[in-house]
């Protein structure tokens, strides 16, 4: 059984699929043991409670600088000790400490497909507006590992969202949410769960 902590920031839509995904049995092998947030009062802390999954949040408002927040995270991640962390939506700088003891155990969903819109700056919905102002056509969504380059670990899977004429931010991020993220990312842990997956020179390939 693959044990998972997910971290949220926000609305925790992916995490929702992820819940969802165990329950409908999309998803195998595989236990949400804990939701870290770094906000207070957001909606996943909610989806959490909802399904009985224990939440804590460690925002960087309680603590004096970045570095103290890094070892609090870290060490509720350690005291928690799962086998796999997805970022679902979590928006904040990763520690390199905590990257490097957990190589090839952290997998980040991101909303565009990589290495297109991406890296620093790109979150949210801020990746939509850049993808609209480029006017691309296609767009989509990458689950990746973590490393300590910024959006640039291998990749697990990608699935392409066409851009419509008139869309806005929000219309794309809602279609590439509902036709991607969601999509990709339980398929990816589900993959993780049952050994399908595995890392080799920084690229991910499919076992036999
Ligand atoms: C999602 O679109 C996710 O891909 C994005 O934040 C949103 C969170 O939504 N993540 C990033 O931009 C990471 N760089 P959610 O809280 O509803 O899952």
């Amino acid at each position: 059984m693959l044990k998972i902590l997910v971290c949220v920031s926000g609305g925790g839509t992916n995490l929702q699929a992820i819940i969802d995904g165990i329950k409908a049995g999309s998803i195998t092998n595989t236990e949400i043991i804990g939701v870290i947030s770094n906000n207070y009062g957001v909606k996943s802390l909610e989806r959490a409670e909802k399904a009985g999954i224990p939440a804590e949040v460690i925002s960087p408002k309680d603590f004096a600088d970045r570095a103290q927040f890094n070892k609090a995270f870290l060490d509720k991640v350690k005291e928690m000790n799962p086998d796999l962390v997805v970022l679902a939506g979590f928006l904040v700088r990763i520690p390199e400490e905590f990257v490097k003891e957990y190589s090839n155990r952290i997998v980040n969903i991101h909303p565009s497909l990589i290495p297109s819109f991406c890296g620093v700056g790109y979150y949210g919905l801020k990746v939509h507006e850049k993808a609209l102002e480029r006017g691309v056509k296609i767009t989509g969504a990458t689950v990746h590992f973590v490393n300590e380059g910024m959006d640039e670990g291998p990749i697990i899977a990608q699935k392409p969202v066409a851009v419509e004429d008139g869309d806005t931010p929000e219309m794309l991020q809602k279609r590439v949410m509902e036709q991607a993220e969601w999509v990709i990312l339980p398929k990816a842990i589900d993959d993780i769960a049952n050994g399908r997956i595995e890392v080799v020179n920084n690229k991910v390939i499919r076992k036999a």
